[in-house]
């Protein structure tokens, strides 16, 4: 492929025509299997590899198929979400938590964004279990939004200026439950408002995205989710765009909310303060790779990749003055171009001889405590796969 220019980051207007040509096939196919109709259910249905999750992301990869290269957003990724708990997705901007969460929902950004391996199981309320990663579109409508719902960072850009939080709320429920009234949904919506802890429902209802708040807008964004009854919600940086004080109060709304509907929360975030306060389970990841998962407890007591230990260095404390906040050096590698060998050597300040080798296998360390690091490899492995 690109032999004479190895170590350019650039490619020829050639060799881009010639990988775009090359993408169209790909993504076409991919496209043309999503679209089809009426697909027996015996394609997509399996069973969980552990019947206490709600979800399991198997060995799932999601690509971007662009002009420049396959960006390898999430590279084989392993995790479960047991049901009734939450688990807290961390890692740095870019790093592929919100294709993780997009994948699940099936809302990769096509066709470019493509699911090209692997499994995502999900537990419906009726008990079949559906693989995300293989249904076509018009099944996956069925249970989006209905068995699962996402709640995103920005409210301002998922809600519509131009519609009422009222209409925006009524239509949600209106089109998963088939015969529903206005007047059921308009009952529906309200009490909605009031279970995300808005009293003046009948208010809101009648109001403009504008005029509100950005809490407010975040809390009826949540009454949107829940108004199908969701097993699973996806919370994709929830409280990112608030600030601290508003923060606290809509990660409490969420457990709050996890209790009431008996649900499970995926949580994402960058910030490792707000997975401490809510998470039972920690999925750290790095450059589209799962380093290190296990229970909040294992990760914050015994964090042990050396990324882990970064961020956890990088992280805020209170009543603890420190001159200056540890910073992480270096950045994530490029996606479109991953080397061999582990993706966080080039930064790591432990890398030892065995991190020129192969990309580290995730192993067990202790319980549900699994690393994918050099250092915790039996000894005698030294990077072997
Ligand atoms: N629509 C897209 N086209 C191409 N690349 C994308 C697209 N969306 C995301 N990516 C790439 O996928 C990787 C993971 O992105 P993302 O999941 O959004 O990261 P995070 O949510 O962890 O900040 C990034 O390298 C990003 O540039
Ligand atoms: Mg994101």
């Amino acid at each position: 492929m690109a032999q004479a220019k190895k170590d350019s980051h650039y490619i020829s207007a050639k060799e881009s025509r010639r990988i775009a040509a090359e993408n169209r096939k790909i993504t076409r196919a991919f496209e043309k299997k999503k679209a089809r109709r009426n697909v027996n259910e015996s394609e997509y249905l399996t069973k969980m590899a552990d019947d206490g999750n709600i979800v399991e992301f198997d060995n799932l990869h999601t690509y971007f198929y662009t002009d420049v290269g396959t960006v390898k957003a999430v590279d084989g990724i392993t995790f479960s979400i047991p049901e009734g708990s939450i688990v807290g997705v961390v890692g740095e901007s870019g790093c592929g938590k919100s294709v993780t969460s997009l994948s699940l929902m099936q809302l990769v950004q096509g066709p470019a964004g493509q699911i090209a391996s692997g499994s995502i199981r999900f537990k419906a309320s009726d008990g079949k279990v559906y693989d995300v990663a293989k249904m076509p579109t018009a099944a996956m409508n069925k249970i989006r939004g209905k068995e699962m719902a996402m709640i995103f960072q920005e409210p301002m850009t998922s809600l519509n200026p131009v519609f009422k939080i009222g209409q925006q709320l009524d239509e949600v429920m209106l089109l998963h439950t088939p015969g529903a009234t206005k007047e059921q949904a308009k009952a529906r919506s309200i009490e909605m408002l009031g279970l995300v802890g808005i009293s003046d429902g009948e208010r809101i209802y009648n109001q403009f995205p504008h005029e509100l708040s950005g809490g407010m807008r975040q809390r009826v964004m949540i009454a949107m989710a829940l108004e199908c009854n969701p097993r699973l919600i996806v919370a994709d940086e929830p409280t990112t765009a608030l600030d601290v004080t508003i923060q606290a109060q809509i990660l409490d709304l969420l457990r709050d909310i996890k209790t009431k509907i008996n649900g499970s929360i995926m949580l994402i975030t960058h910030d490792l303060g707000v997975i401490a306060e809510m998470a039972d389970y920690v999925v750290v990841m790095y450059a589209g790779r799962v380093i290190e998962q296990g229970t909040a407890k294992e990760i914050f007591d015994h964090p042990m990749h050396p990324y882990t230990i970064g961020l956890q260095k990088s992280k805020p404390m209170v009543n603890q003055s420190v001159e200056r906040l540890y910073s992480i050096p270096g950045a994530v590698p490029n996606p479109v171009d991953l080397p061999n060998y582990c993706y966080f050597r080039d930064r790591c300040d432990r890398r030892c001889p065995a991190c020129n080798g192969d990309y580290p296998e995730i192993r067990t360390v202790a319980g549900t405590h699994r690393v994918a690091c050099h250092l915790y490899e039996p000894e005698d492995k030294g990077g072997a796969k």
